[in-house]
This record gives structure tokens, C-alpha cells and sequence, in this order.
């Protein structure tokens, strides 16, 4: 066996320079281009920070009209890529939907490979526009309900609270404190460096690829319970738990046999995600405007409270753990969190695809081989 160092899942390893965001554990804190993320939550609408990530800067009153132009009248999805998504099965994951509705779009670009900057920001902001209308379409088919057209008179968020649940009474869209939550979980979702669904959108854009194919391949990678789709995960366990009492019980239980709970823990941040404080205060706020929500956080509360007693390293909770019961209590389906993550993250991976792009090498580790030594092929 070699002696050679392994970094088992590149723990640890610094693999190139980013400008996109700074994740400072010793400090729990995160930066896009410089900003605080607390502060771009408190301040700035999802789509500022959009603009923000492709460009470097927090666009002007003019150019944040013209961004949100250029990005709302390509909501639309024709009826090619309807048929797509009304074709797949009903009970795969919506997960599955996106990336080949995704795949399909992509076959309809003029360009087989990426030519250009400009090009990777079209790109972009196709698909900041268009899987909102894929993920809303999704969700009403399984509903049994009819695919609501995108309005390009409403920002990001109502658009697609509009998309996913009209605009009755009970719609979030006419609940502020819902639209507030949602798109501060959109800034807080929107980028982390080189995370595992960021890092295979490098991957691929390192070969010379083509934008669409880098994004289907961080769609592949962030539905994996470990990344993204622990937001689910979480909303399983609590219903579960069902019982705030039973909480306690059970996370002890869970670490006495060595399981995960999900939507702990962090492979960079071991003192505390620096994206939490921000989301739990949205969900405890949404959750005082939903009636029969306080069970859930009552329930986080307790979860948060045990595994940090009750570990060696106080494991706290990341950023999914406040995001997965908000969504559940804003009436998402919980197998569609994760797509939701993708609408925001779309925003990070592209800023990162760009970044690749400009000062790119083709990324290609080696490994230590620890298999059998070399043998003859028996011959007849
Ligand atoms: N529940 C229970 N135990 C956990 C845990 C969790 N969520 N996260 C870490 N631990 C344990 C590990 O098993 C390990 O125990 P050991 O020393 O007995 O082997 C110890 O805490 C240290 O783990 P650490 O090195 O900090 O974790 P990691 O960097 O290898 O993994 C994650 C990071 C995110 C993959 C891991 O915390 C995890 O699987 N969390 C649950 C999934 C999740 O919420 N993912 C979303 C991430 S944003």
C-alpha cells in the first residue's frame, strides 16, 4: 500500500482561488463579493443578489430594471419542454424532472459548447427565469392541477409563489411575511464556495463543456441527501417526531446508533453555520403567523438543543434545518425543497461557471491505486 497522503473527500483540500464568497468558519461568516449575507438578507431582493453574484456588484436602480427585464419575459417555457415535464412519471423525483427538463433545454442552444462570457450569462439568466416555471409546473401536475403561466409583472419570489399556488386568499402571495421568507432563503441558498454541487459544475465546465451540462451535473450532485437534499430530510424527521416531547427521546436515540440527523453539522463550518441565525429567525417569524405552526419550533428548538448537549463537538444546525419545516409550513410539497434550492443556487453556479471559464485548467486529481497487482490473463 502507498504511503501517499489521502485527502478522503478532498477534506481540507484548497483546490483554486474563488472571488464568488468567502466562508470563514473560525468567524461563522459568509460573504458574497464582500457583503455579509445577514446584510444582503436584511437589505437586498434575491435578484439584486443575483446580479450581484454574475457581476461583482450590486447593480444601479437602471440596471437592476434592465436585469429584471431581461429575466422576466423568459419565464415562458414553450410547449416542447411542457410536454417534458407533463411526460415524466408522477412519482420520480421532481429532482429527476429538472435536470432533464434542463437537458432539454439545453439541446435548443444555438451553441454546442460555450463561447462566451456573454454566453454563460444568457445561459444563466434563462434558467434563473425558467426552472421556477419547471419546479411550479411540476408541483401542480402531481397536484392534478393545470400549469399556471409566469407573469412578468411580479418579481422573483411572487412569481413564483404565484406560479405554485395562484393568488386566492390563502395563497402565500398575499401573505407578506411568507414572500419575505421565501426570498431571504433564495439569498441565504444562493452561493457557498466550492460546495459538492459547485464543485462538479467546475468539474465539467473545466472539460470545455457547455453551461447547460455543468448545471445538470450540480443538479445531480445536490440531490443527494448529504447536500441539498437534507432539507427534506429534516421535514421527515419532524413528522416522524411528530411530538415535540418525543424530540429529546429520539435525537439521543438517533446518536446512540451512530445516524445522521440530518440538517446538522458541516463539513467547513464546525462552529455554527453562519446562515442560521438569519433563516431561523424567518421561520420562527413565519411560523407566529401560521397558527398550528408552533409545534415545529418547538420541535427545532429541542432538536438544536439535544444534539449540541449531546455530542462531543456540539453539532449545530445548518442551513436546511430551518428551511425545511418554513417550506413546509408555506404548503411545499417536501419532495420540492430541493428544487427550490436549485432556484437560488442556479445564481451561485453560474457566478462559479464564469469564474471557471475565465481562468480555467481542467480539473483531474490523481488517486493511489490499491487494487490487485499487476497479472497475467488466463489464457484458454
Ligand atoms: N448527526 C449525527 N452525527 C453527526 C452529524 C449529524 N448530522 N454530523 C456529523 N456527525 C458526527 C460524525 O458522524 C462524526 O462522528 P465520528 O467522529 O464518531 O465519526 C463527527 O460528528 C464529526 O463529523 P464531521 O467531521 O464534522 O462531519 P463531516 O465534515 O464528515 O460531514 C456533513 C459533514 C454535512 C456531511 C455531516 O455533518 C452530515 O452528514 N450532516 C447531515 C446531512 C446534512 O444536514 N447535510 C447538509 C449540509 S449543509
Amino acid at each position: 500500500m502507498s504511503d501517499t497522503k489521502i485527502y478522503k473527500g478532498l477534506a481540507g483540500v484548497v483546490a483554486d482561488y474563488t472571488a464568488v464568497s468567502k466562508v470563514n468558519p473560525d468567524t461563522n461568516s459568509l460573504l458574497y463579493r464582500g457583503y455579509p449575507v445577514q446584510d444582503l438578507a436584511a437589505n437586498c431582493s434575491f435578484e439584486e443578489v443575483a446580479y450581484l453574484l454574475w457581476h461583482g456588484e450590486l447593480p444601479t436602480a437602471e440596471q437592476l430594471v434592465e436585469f429584471k427585464k431581461e429575466c422576466w419575459n423568459s419565464r415562458e417555457l414553450n410547449q416542447r419542454t411542457i410536454d417534458v415535464v407533463m411526460s415524466m412519471p408522477l412519482d420520480c423525483h421532481p429532482m429527476d424532472v429538472l435536470r432533464c427538463a434542463i437537458s432539454f433545454l439545453g439541446a435548443d442552444d444555438e451553441y454546442h459548447f460555450t463561447e462566451s462570457i456573454e454566453h454563460i450569462k444568457k445561459t444563466g439568466r434563462a434558467l434563473l427565469s425558467k426552472i421556477p416555471t419547471i419546479v411550479a409546473l411540476d408541483i401542480r401536475r402531481r397536484r392534478g392541477e393545470g400549469y399556471i403561466t409566469p407573469r412578468n409583472d411580479l418579481g422573483f419570489t411572487e412569481n413564483f409563489l404565484w406560479m405554485v399556488f395562484g393568488d386566492g386568499p390563502d395563497s402565500p402571495l398575499n401573505k407578506p411575511g411568507d414572500v419575505e421568507c421565501f426570498d431571504k432563503s433564495m439569498i441565504l441558498y444562493a452561493e457557498h464556495s466550492f460546495n459538492a454541487s459547485t464543485f462538479a459544475a467546475r468539474v465539467v465546465t473545466s472539460t470545455q463543456s457547455d453551461v447547460w451540462s455543468s448545471i445538470v451535473a450540480a443538479i445531480g450532485a445536490l440531490k443527494g441527501p448529504l447536500h441539498g437534499g437534507a432539507n427534506e430530510a429534516v421535514m421527515h424527521t419532524m413528522i416522524e417526531i411528530d411530538d415535540p416531547a418525543r424530540a429529546d427521546d429520539w435525537a439521543k436515540a438517533k446518536l446512540a446508533r451512530k445516524e445522521l440527523v440530518m440538517g446538522f453539522g458541516h463539513r467547513v463550518y464546525k462552529k455554527g453555520d453562519s446562515r442560521v441565525p438569519t433563516m431561523e429567525a424567518a421561520f420562527k417569524k413565519l411560523a407566529s403567523e401560521h397558527p398550528g405552526s408552533e409545534k415545529w419550533v418547538e420541535m427545532y428548538d429541542i432538536l438544536a438543543q439535544t444534539m449540541y448537549d449531546n455530542t462531543s463537538i456540539n453539532i449545530r444546525p445548518n442551513l436546511d434545518f430551518p428551511t425545511g419545516p418554513a417550506y413546509y409550513i408555506m404548503g411545499f410539497d417536501i419532495p420540492f425543497f430541493t428544487p427550490i434550492f436549485v432556484m437560488s443556487r442556479i445564481t451561485g453556479w453560474t457566478a462559479h461557471i464564469i469564474e471557471q471559464y475565465e481562468n480555467n485548467s481542467l480539473i483531474r486529481p490523481l488517486s493511489a491505486y490499491n487494487g490487485r497487482d499487476q497479472r497475467e490473463v488466463p489464457t484458454a
